[in-house]
């Protein structure tokens, strides 16, 4: 995508897209000034089922309200709440405590490929370290991991970038109601939930009565569902590839593993999965020349910014060593998102095992996902010594 995002740049930082109707950011700094003006609402969700009968609109009807109340798609005051809530869970403390864990199962999943020397990167390894993480953030139960992963990517289908045809549609809101009935389940009987996890905590604010709403309580775990787990996958596998594309920055993080925490920003930078999240004008407002009127949806292309030469020198470089690196990978301002300590050292530790274990990797098969909400691969493995 990078090329054609360079390809639109030309035309300038802020274009208006005929065909979606709507204005792109693709400049940098037009990207943080968006993100950081309270101007723009996030308030921009719509499942467009106007070409659906009345009484599937009534169906799902439950399904979309709670959807539209997760925390990214909410203003403060409401989002504020949400957000302070949520927080409780992700305290450096917190996040330091899971480390270990982390790291003995990044090692575990590494065991069988190394008798096998073959590695399914994405099933094998990408997909399993941020599942167990987001499960017992949670405090669900590790065996229901493997309905997980199938509702994460009928989520990221689901809002992906050209919305599908309603048919195609159909079963994937099917399956997030699956998803949202094992939620309700797990909250009735939450008694036999581990006491001090999230799940927990936000069960108490629910019931406290004017903390949280049930739509709220639900829709805070379908986000952390999408938000925490397939992301974090799909950078640890977009950044393995990149770094075998690149054998000698490889090289140099294998002799200097401590150049792992900036290289991961760069990797974050390089290729992440979120390349485009939205807003709404709430007034008429001028953004480096452009006029941008009331209503009006924005669309900030974090990809195209990441890769924007009056920010980054050879933006399409990879530079374990680049200087004065702040991608926007994981957004800006308030919603800057709540994982992103996480998210990094889950990423340290992957790509740090990975080099350790996999000595001259070659890639066997790799297949990029196209048309998703997120950038990543569909397929990847590789064989080694
Ligand atoms: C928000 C990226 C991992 C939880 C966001 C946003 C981005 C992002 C770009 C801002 C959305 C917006 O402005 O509209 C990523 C990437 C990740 C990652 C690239 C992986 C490398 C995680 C993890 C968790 C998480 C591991 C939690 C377990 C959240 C939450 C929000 C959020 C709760 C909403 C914050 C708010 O609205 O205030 N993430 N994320 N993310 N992220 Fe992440």
């Amino acid at each position: 995508p990078y090329a054609l995002y360079h390809c639109l740049r030309e035309k300038g930082p802020i274009i208006w897209d005929k065909q979606l109707n709507c204005w792109t950011i693709l400049g940098y700094r037009a990207a943080m000034s968006v993100l950081h003006d309270s101007h723009f609402s996030a308030q921009v969700f719509h499942d467009d089922l106007s070409e659906a009968t009345q009484s599937l609109q009534d169906q799902y009807a439950p399904l979309l309200s709670i959807l539209s109340h997760m925390m990214f798609l909410q203003d403060p005051p409401h989002h504020t709440r949400l957000r302070g809530l949520v927080a409780r869970a992700f305290t450096p403390r917190n996040i330091e405590a899971m480390r270990t864990q982390i790291r003995q199962s990044t090692q575990q999943l590494l065991e069988k490929a190394h008798v096998e020397k073959h590695l399914d990167v994405l099933h094998d390894f990408a997909f399993q370290v941020p599942m167990k993480v987001i499960v017992d953030i949670l405090g669900v139960p590790h065996e229901d991991s493997k309905f997980f992963l199938k509702w994460a990517h009928d989520l990221d289908a689901l809002v992906q970038e050209v919305p599908l045809p309603l048919a195609e549609r159909i079963p994937l809101l099917q399956s997030i109601s699956e998803c949202i009935d094992y939620f309700r389940r797990l909250i009735h009987r939450r008694q036999k939930l581990p006491q001090d996890n999230l799940l927990q905590i936000l069960i108490r604010a629910e019931e406290q009565g004017d903390r949280l709403n049930k739509d709220e309580l639900l829709g805070t775990c379908i986000l952390l569902l999408v938000a925490g787990f397939l992301t974090t996958s799909h950078v640890i596998s977009n950044s393995l590839y990149a770094l075998l594309e690149h054998p000698s920055q490889m090289r140099l993080l294998r002799q200097h593993p401590d150049l792992l925490p900036q290289a991961v920003t760069e990797l974050l930078r390089y290729d992440s999965p979120i390349h485009e999240v939205a807003r709404r004008a709430t007034c008429d407002l001028h953004l480096q020349g452009q006029q941008i009127g009331a209503g009006a949806q924005v669309i900030i292309s974090l990809g195209a910014a990441n890769h924007d030469p009056e920010q980054f020198p050879h933006p399409d470089h990879l530079d374990v060593l680049r200087a004065e690196n702040r991608p926007l990978s994981f957004g800006h301002g308030i919603h800057y998102c709540l994982g992103a300590s996480l998210a990094r050292m889950e990423i340290e530790i992957a790509l740090e095992t990975l080099l350790q274990h996999l000595h001259n990797p070659v890639i066997e098969e790799a297949e990029w996902e196209s048309g998703r909400a997120l950038h990543g691969l569909r397929k990847f493995s590789l064989s080694f010594d």
